[in-house]
């Protein structure tokens, strides 16, 4: 994988900032796109929109076709069994709130148990909790080592008879911690319990295969792997997915909908439209196809051994700087490229605003994960996280104006 040509796809890359060359290191947060991407979304509303199975017009059927095969090639860069696994939402956020409210409709209730990692992101807790307020069941958190990593065996001595449902983030997106899903999800099985995994941090950065993984749902969105915002993908097995009722009401997911008298009588679309309520993301699933075939051309292996490269290069230099703190586990084989550090006397958003000086993107705050700063004992981090463009050379002038900065 050569980076320097992959940046020529990155227009935003020739980006000035703050008179400086942009060094984008907020790829946790989104990442950039690439020509291909931009290119494929032009053609779309340039050439050929029209609303998706709903005439029979060649506009219609143009848009229809293209993303149809887009929802081909998306369940084939994770492994799924069919198509039909795939459901576009708009992002891993919406993804977790369809699972969250649909078992909360039908199969979550009073007595019954979800277990979630307390280093999950917000969108990974507060859907549960606000179903539970509903629906009265009970939300057990398993608990994070001091280093950031999962304690497996509070986590697997959390699973019970009663656990319905366990929910883990496969990379968290503070640590860049890549959790062992196989041995979690054998855990929930043992107990009859359904696995969801947040990929957001994942499937952009390494090879996902769900049926490998045995996990029964994968939420995950397109912008933070080249691909457009406003569009994600919840990935469900078939045979679960059919027996959750549907999430949003509209057109699409129902099949038929006729009154006897007063009585409504309606009846589901089959998958994975049943769960597709109103026109969706047309552009957005498209333009995620051409963001999948991207990173099949450069290939997961090699975007995954790429940015573990950049980690090693940036932990091993700023281990030297003075007055800064690295934060997660010295062993970075268990790590993705993603950085989370602070600089003493400066808070994580005056740290990014000196950088931001510099044209260097970082994020700043809690990254929508408090309650694994609240184990870290800390209310914020600055946060550094790569991927397929950037260089070793970007983190050494990080690395040189970290030195101009705090001597
Ligand atoms: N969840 C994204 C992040 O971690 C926005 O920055």
């Amino acid at each position: 994988m050569d980076p320097q040509a992959i940046r020529q796809d990155f227009p935003i890359l020739n980006r000035k900032i703050n008179g400086n060359p942009l060094i984008y290191f907020d790829n946790a947060a989104t990442s950039q796109k690439p020509r291909q991407v931009i290119d494929t979304l032009t053609d779309y509303y340039t050439n050929h929109n029209g609303n998706i199975h709903r005439a029979i017009h060649t506009l219609s059927s143009e848009a229809t076709e293209l993303f149809e095969k887009a929802r081909e090639r998306i369940g084939k860069f994770i492994n799924t069994t069919s198509p039909s696994e795939v459901i576009f939402t708009r992002g891993t956020t919406e993804a977790i709130n369809l699972v969250a409210y649909s078992l909360g409709c039908g199969n979550i209730g009073s007595g019954d148990e979800v277990l979630i990692s307390l280093m999950e992101h917000h969108s990974n807790i507060i859907p549960w909790e606000i179903i539970a307020q509903c629906k009265g069941f009970t939300i057990k958190y398993a608990n994070i080592n001091k280093d950031g990593t999962l304690n497996y065996d509070d986590f697997e001595s959390k699973i019970t008879k009663k656990t319905k449902i366990c929910c883990l983030s496969h990379v968290s997106n503070v640590t860049g911690v890549i959790n062992d899903i196989k041995r979690v999800t054998k855990a929930a099985h043992d107990n009859n319990a359904l696995m969801l995994v947040d990929g957001a941090q994942s499937v952009p950065h390494m090879k996902v295969n769900v049926r490998d993984l045995d996990i029964d749902f994968l939420a995950f969105s397109g912008h933070k792997m080249l691909g457009p915002t406003g569009i994600g993908v919840l990935y469900g097995k078939k045979e679960i997915l059919q027996k959750m009722p549907p999430f949003q009401g509209g057109g699409e997911m129902i099949k038929n909908v006729s009154f006897d008298k007063d009585q409504c009588n309606i009846s589901w679309n089959e998958l994975p439209w049943k769960f597709e309520a109103g026109t969706p993301d047309i552009a957005g699933v498209i333009g995620l196809g051409a963001a999948v075939d991207y990173l099949e051309n450069l290939g997961m292996n090699n975007v995954f051994n790429h940015e573990k490269e950049l980690t090693q290069y940036a932990v091993e230099h700023l281990k030297k700087c003075n007055n800064i703190t690295l934060y997660g586990p010295n062993d970075l084989s268990q790590r993705c490229g993603i950085i989370p550090f602070s600089i003493n006397g400066f808070s994580s958003h005056d740290t990014a605003a000196m950088f931001n000086e510099y044209g260097i993107a970082l994020r700043s705050g809690y990254h929508c994960a408090q309650p694994l700063h609240q184990i870290f004992k800390l209310s914020s981090t600055a946060r550094a996280s790569f991927y397929v463009y950037n260089t070793k050379t970007e983190i050494d002038r990080f690395i040189e104006i970290l030195g101009e900065l705090i001597p």
